[in-house]
């Protein structure tokens, strides 16, 4: 079977969507480790519920920046916990040479846009902003790029008439959770046939 490793900075719905399919038959893996950079982060909590071990990353004193010597830790603490396959899931950190390295192939992210369209942050803002009428989500191989690897998966999502950001993004979110796991189901039969 399968192990998962998740990243991730936020709420976790994501996570909880991947536990879901994991519980109801739809995913043949378990999540072996969750690393959140955030320590407040709703992840983390919702990792712990279900008896899932945690970790922090942790990346202070900077904000934004995933520092080369904590991406081999992070790898490392995957590695211990037996982890196959790494989804990003609302990690907020750029992933680079060290991580990728170590898991080639193996790192997957979610991403709230039709790539290549609104890469980069909030992409539902962008989306919204720009004023098209579709959407999407994107689950896509991880490469050193922000958002640029080979794309796995996608769904349309449209953007109604009054749209706000928050909106959409709910709306996405939707989108997201029965994407994530039926593509890292997809995938892992690629990876452990
Ligand atoms: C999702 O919209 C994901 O696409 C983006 O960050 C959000 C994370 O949400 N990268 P959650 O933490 O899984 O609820």
């Amino acid at each position: 079977m399968l192990s998962l490793g998740i990243l991730g900075s936020g709420s976790g719905s994501n996570m909880q969507a991947i536990v879901d399919a994991i519980e109801d038959g739809r995913l043949d893996a378990r999540i072996a480790l969750v690393l959140s950079d955030n320590p407040s982060a709703y992840i983390l909590e919702r990792a712990s519920k279900y008896g899932i071990p945690t970790g922090i990353i942790d990346c202070s004193p900077f904000r934004m920046k995933f520092p080369e010597e904590v991406q081999e830790q992070t790898a490392m603490k995957l590695k211990e916990a037996g982890v196959d396959l790494v989804c990003l899931a609302g990690f907020m950190r750029l992933v680079k040479q060290p991580l990728l390295d170590a898991f080639p192939s193996a790192i997957l992210n979610i991403h709230p846009s039709l790539l290549p369209a609104f890469p980069g942050l909030e992409a539902w803002k962008q989306a919204v902003d720009a004023g098209v009428s579709e959407s999407g989500v994107t689950v896509h191989l991880v490469d050193s790029g922000m958002d640029t690897g080979p794309i796995l998966g996608q769904e349309k999502v449209p953007v109604l008439p009054g749209d706000t950001p928050e909106s959409l993004h709910a709306r996405i979110q939707i989108s997201e959770h029965q994407l994530y796991p039926q593509i890292i189901a997809e995938y892992s039969k690629r990876l452990k046939p």
